[in-house]
């Protein structure tokens, strides 16, 4: 019998054929904490995705066995498993897009930012390893506290000299995902045809829902804007205490996260017209970061775009939004310059 390792690299010889007579594209991905509560439904359904040729899943527990589980799913993309530091750089080398799920979530009572002290750590490590190992590769940061976490691994990535603004992603779709389900329910619509643009950060009142822009076009009552935005900014709160001490949003979370990657990857075959919220480095605002709807090509956020006009309620949250953001970014800069 063949070896597992020879196995994949046909496999992979086959795919990288294929392309090379006008088949499919397919993309190198890996997840960073793949064996935890968001990685391992993440990896399952990256799995599931056309676009995806190769999948990496790495943690520092599990690996190995979620790895074993998932290589067993008939579809296309070849799975492999990396567990521990050591193999971190094997995990990186080559991949096209790196999704990073890793770090400790909240239990009830805690704040996103009450994660900084351990995750701030976790994500400069990793981030490190993709500067050297991928520092062409697409970033997508779900670790949070996102408001801070992707200010890390900019700094670092600045001072690894790989940095470009246009390719780390803090990943925001979760609140986009939120909105569109509870704005459907207060129209008496099919989720899918909403779409919320939910700008800002993601933490409480970063999290700014411009129920103004819903599409398709409608109006609220102010108390069913308040309601909203309320149940928009403590979503993730409401399945934390939910959940009662066994985690934060995961499944959600999982869905999401591959809503954006598949965008992420569409972007870099070079669809035309993929737009999605993320947090990014941008011009929008004063503050270095902010997450407004981009649009994803083959070089990442290639175009930012403005907020659009606000009524006044947005404009107050956003100027709650703004004086948060701005802390939380500061924070995350200095933890790595200081
Ligand atoms: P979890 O504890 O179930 O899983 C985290 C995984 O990370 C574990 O398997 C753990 O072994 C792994 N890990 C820890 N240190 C690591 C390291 N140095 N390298 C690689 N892997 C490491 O947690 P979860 O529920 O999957 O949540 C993970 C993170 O995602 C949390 O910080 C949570 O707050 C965040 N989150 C973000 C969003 C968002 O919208 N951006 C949504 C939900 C959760
Ligand atoms: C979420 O929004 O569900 C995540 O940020 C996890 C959390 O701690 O709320």
């Amino acid at each position: 019998y063949p070896s597992v390792r020879q196995m994949e690299e046909s496999s992979v010889l086959r795919r990288a054929n294929c392309r090379a007579k006008g088949g499919a594209p397919g993309f190198k991905v890996a997840i960073l904490g793949a064996a935890g509560g968001i990685g391992q439904p993440l990896a399952m359904l990256m799995k599931m995705n056309p676009l995806v040729s190769v999948l990496h899943l790495y943690d520092v527990v599990n690996a190995p066995g979620v790895t074993a589980d998932i290589s067993h799913m008939d579809t296309g993309a070849v799975v492999r498993g990396f567990l521990g530091q050591p193999q971190l750089e094997s995990a990186l080398t080559g991949m096209d897009l790196v999704i990073i799920p890793a770090g400790v979530p909240r239990k009830p009572g805690m704040t996103r930012d009450d994660l900084f002290n351990i995750n701030a750590g976790i994500v400069r490590t990793l981030c490190e390893g993709i500067a050297k190992c991928c520092p062409n590769a697409i970033v997508n940061l779900i670790s949070n506290p996102v408001n801070s976490t992707v200010p890390i691994a900019a700094e670092v990535f600045k001072k690894a000299g790989t940095y470009d603004p246009k390719r780390l992603l803090g990943v925001t779709m979760l609140d986009v995902v939120r909105a569109n389900t509870f704005v459907a329910e207060v129209l008496g619509l099919d989720p899918r045809e909403v779409d919320v643009p939910v700008v800002g950060g993601h933490s409480g009142v970063t999290i700014l829902p411009l129920l103004s822009q819903v599409k398709p076009p409608c109006s609220f009552t102010p108390e069913e804007t308040q309601y909203l935005t309320n149940r928009i900014q403590n979503g993730g709160t409401e399945v934390v205490e939910a959940k009662a001490g066994a985690g934060s949003a995961t499944l959600s979370m999982a869905y999401a996260a591959v809503k954006f990657a598949d965008a992420c990857l569409r972007g870099l075959r070079g669809d035309a017209g993929v737009v999605e919220c993320t947090f990014v480095a941008s011009q929008v605002t004063e503050l270095p970061f902010f997450a407004t709807k981009v649009r994803l090509g083959r070089s990442g956020a290639e175009e930012i775009y403005q907020l659009g006009p606000l009524n006044e309620y947005e404009r107050v949250g956003l100027e709650k939004a703004k004086k948060e953001l701005a802390g939380s970014i500061a924070k995350g800069i200095s933890f790595i310059r200081k």
